[in-house]
């Protein structure tokens, strides 16, 4: 399958070159991931996805988090990145879905917790994007918003200004997040990480 709509081709291209060198960019990440996983609270047997998960970075912390019993699903719209996260082995910590976020082939409620690492700011419609991860989740389940660095280091790196519209500042991202029935409870946004946390209303 490869998704052809507007709002994919521009992110499959974008990622599809960078996939083969992902994880060479960035080989000190792997606990700042461990360290926002565990903030999730799973427990063994636990269900949980990784929304946008690239080359699967995330996922051998998710599996330590829910153990054997657990589920463990990586969702990416990327093909090469999927490919990548398989060539690394991380398929053996998780299933791999090459899917849209926004149309998850998930049960309602299916899930205990969503971990999302620097997906949100790609997304073209976040506020339905977040309402479609929201359905998957089971009232009381936890959304993580990550990124192993801070907005402004983020930005610094990538060349441009950190603006108040930032999807992801404070105010903007707990409006966002409420409006598509989240409720924040934790916010960190410093040097070396950034990590949103929110629950799933009932
Ligand atoms: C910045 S990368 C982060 C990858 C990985 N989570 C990590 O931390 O290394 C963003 C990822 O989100 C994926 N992505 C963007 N929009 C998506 C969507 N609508 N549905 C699924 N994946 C998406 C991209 O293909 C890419 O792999």
């Amino acid at each position: 399958m490869r998704c052809m709509s507007d709002d994919h081709t521009h992110v499959q291209e974008f990622f599809g070159a960078r996939a083969a060198g992902w994880d060479r960019r960035f080989p000190d990440d792997g606990p700042a991931y461990a360290a926002a996983v565990a903030e999730l609270g799973l427990r063994e047997g636990g269900r949980v996805l990784d929304a946008g998960c690239g080359t699967g970075r995330a996922l051998p912390a998710l599996r330590a988090a829910v153990g054997p019993s657990g589920v463990v699903l990586g969702a990416d719209v990327t093909p090469e990145m999927l490919r990548e996260a398989a060539r690394a082995g991380r398929d053996h910590d998780g299933t791999l879905l090459l899917t849209d976020v926004a149309a998850l082939p998930l049960r309602p409620s299916s899930l205990d917790a969503v971990f999302a690492a620097g997906l949100i700011a790609h997304l073209p419609r976040p506020a339905e994007n977040l309402r479609e991860i929201r359905r998957v989740v089971r009232p009381g389940g936890v959304l993580a918003l990550f990124h192993p660095i801070g907005r402004a280091a983020l930005a610094a790196r990538q060349g441009r200004e950190l603006t108040p519209d930032d999807l992801r500042a404070e105010p903007n991202l707990r409006a966002l997040l409420t409006g598509a029935g989240w409720r924040m409870t934790s916010y960190v946004d410093e040097d070396t990480r950034f990590l949103a946390l929110a629950v799933r209303d009932a």
